[in-house]
């Protein structure tokens, strides 16, 4: 029997480097799927491959109505909703004071207040379950200050304090559901070939020409592995946790 089975999770941020590696990863292990991305571009071949049960919907993270479209859709699909995955996400290159107030609300529109709208559009339908879990996608940027991407820390930032909350809130409550986040350090995707070049998309060539040869970055399988373990029975009791998935980047320090 699969790690997942019989679980309904919603994935926003499906049709990125690690979403599409989450959607694959949780299909296997026997999740139904409810996939969610701003464009649907590639969402028809996705949910092809995948041989589960899934749904595409197109969703922007920053609308508190398109939360309220992706739960009822879930529940009147499969009836429940066991897991959340806010992973959808994006970085703008600036330090503080390269950064525009515009950069720094759409940073933050999309970072933060997406994961605090997922979190709290979700939370009801998880109770309504018996129980969930809520995986929170941060970054090693929450715990390292990196000034060329000033607005991506602090929202990073935010999710990490965020999910902490989050997580107590559900503990006090006797809820049954778990709240944690995971913090990559480099992750082959798409969005390192965004940043390093302003592409919109990117071959698997040119993330590996990017990111290839440095011991900083993993394959997205990685980090759908951690998630798997977070959204799985096996982390029951990992509630308001943070795990870093890089490669001892944060305990090494500077030098
Ligand atoms: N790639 C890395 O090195 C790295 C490192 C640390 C953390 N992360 C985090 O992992 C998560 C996934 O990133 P990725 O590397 O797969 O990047 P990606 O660019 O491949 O995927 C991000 C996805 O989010 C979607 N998205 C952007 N804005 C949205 C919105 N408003 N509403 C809904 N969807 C939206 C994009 O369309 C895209 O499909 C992000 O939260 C990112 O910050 C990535």
């Amino acid at each position: 029997m699969g790690r997942l089975a019989g679980k309904v999770i919603i994935v926003t941020g499906a049709l990125g480097g690690i979403g599409r590696a989450d959607a694959a990863l949780f299909a296997r292990e026997g999740a139904r799927l409810v996939l969610t991305d701003i464009s649907a571009k590639g969402a028809e071949e996705l949910l092809a491959s995948l041989g589960t049960e899934a749904v595409f919907l197109q969703h922007d993270v920053a609308s508190e109505d398109d939360w309220a479209r992706v739960v009822a859709a879930a529940e009147e699909r499969f009836g429940r909703v066991d897991g959340l995955v806010n992973n959808a996400g994006l970085m703008v290159l600036g330090n503080v004071v390269q950064t525009s107030l515009a950069e720094w609300r759409r940073v933050m529109s999309v970072n933060l207040d997406g994961v605090f709208l997922g979190c709290r559009a979700v939370l009801p339908a998880l109770e309504r379950s018996g129980g969930g879990s809520i995986v929170n996608i941060s970054s090693i940027a929450a715990m390292h200050g990196m000034p060329f991407v000033a607005a991506y820390c602090a929202s990073k930032g935010g999710v990490r304090s965020l999910t902490k909350a989050v997580a107590v809130q559900c503990r006090q409550s006797k809820n049954g559901v778990r709240c944690n986040s995971v913090h990559p350090d480099g992750v082959k995707t798409p969005m390192v070939v965004k940043v390093a070049t302003g592409q919109e998309s990117a071959t698997r060539a040119e993330i590996e020409a990017l990111a290839g040869g440095s011991d900083r970055f993993c394959e997205p399988e990685d980090i759908a592995a951690t998630v798997l373990f977070l959204l799985s029975d096996e982390s029951r009791y990992l509630n308001g946790a943070e795990i870093m998935v890089d490669n001892a980047a944060v305990v090494t320090g500077p030098g």
